[in-house]
């Protein structure tokens, strides 16, 4: 079997359209922006690279950006600061905390000051119990973007067999609960598993969310398979730098029913969610209906 490539790059843009177009009606029927506040401290790359491209998309579908730069030695209380103040400005509608934080910063009590209802990651301790318990909740950006790209290729995902490789709290966990609550027979496997092969073989859907370059080969995927390769590895390959995923994917291409590429495939859906995170946050403040399609 030949997989059918799952175009992430193609369906993020369409759902920043779709975010986009709500977000002119509520500018033109309620007069209402949605603004989102996304903070950094310090100076990482790669951190800086990725706010950069979420505060120019945040423009490009009409909302509001705020971006607020911390110095690397920002105290926590001056951070917490921020995020009451962000907390109590109406105008700010989500709340993004770049991560990671540097080490004198106590990450969970960072995340959980922000205000749940703005947590457009979906990271704080209350949006995951909400999640866990199968309540409306605010729901972590990139396991959004899978399950949306699962649900647009399947239809339904009920009674299928679905193993999610990594049990990050950001990824692996959530992602779980979704499909869980898509009536999918879930198992979590890790660095710890026994007979991972053998498990990932029992899967009608695979998502490969370890940070470990192409640890998954084809062999170890069911005949049909949906793979889902959430991995953003950068490698040296014959003397290029190169990204790949957490899965082999010539070989797995060559078994899988569907697969996403690297890049091209998860990675584009992260920020398109965030967006569709901030519209979600912002339509509930302001008791109007949740956008169709863009929760889960
Ligand atoms: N750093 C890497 N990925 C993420 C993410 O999804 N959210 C935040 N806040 N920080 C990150």
């Amino acid at each position: 079997m030949v997989a059918q490539v799952i175009d992430g790059k193609a369906f993020a843009a369409k759902v920043r359209a779709q975010v986009a177009n709500q977000v002119a009606k509520l500018k033109e029927e309620n007069g209402i922006t949605p603004g989102l506040a996304v903070v950094l401290v310090g100076e990482d790359p790669a951190s800086q690279v990725y706010v950069r491209s979420k505060g120019k998309m945040t423009v490009e579908v009409g909302m509001n950006s705020y971006e607020h730069k911390l110095d690397a030695e920002t105290s926590e209380d001056d951070l917490l600061a921020l995020i009451d103040k962000l907390n109590n400005d109406p105008a700010v509608h989500g709340i993004l905390v770049q991560l990671p934080l540097p080490k004198h910063l106590n990450e969970d009590l960072v995340i959980n000051s922000i205000d749940p209802a703005k947590d457009v990651d979906g990271f704080h301790i209350s949006n995951v119990g909400l999640l866990g318990t199968g309540q409306k909740s605010m729901v972590p950006c990139t396991p959004l973007g899978c399950l949306m790209m699962l649900r647009d290729h399947h239809g339904s995902l009920s009674g299928m067999d679905a193993v999610v490789i990594g049990r990050s709290n950001i990824v692996g966990k959530p992602m779980a609960q979704l499909l869980l609550g898509d009536s999918c027979t879930v198992t979590i496997a890790h660095s710890r598993t026994k007979d991972l092969p053998d498990v990932v073989r029992r899967a009608d859907i695979v998502v490969a969310a370890v940070g470990r370059p192409e640890m998954v080969p084809g062999d170890w995927i069911k005949e049909g398979a949906t793979v889902i390769d959430v991995g953003i590895n950068r490698i040296e390959r014959d003397g290029k730098n190169k990204l790949v995923g957490d899965v082999d994917y010539a070989s797995a291409a060559e078994r899988a029913g569907a697969i996403t590429p690297v890049p091209g495939g998860v990675g584009p859906m992260t920020i398109a969610c965030l967006l569709a995170n901030t519209l979600t946050a912002c339509c509930r403040a302001n008791d109007l209906p949740e956008p169709e399609g863009l929760t889960a």
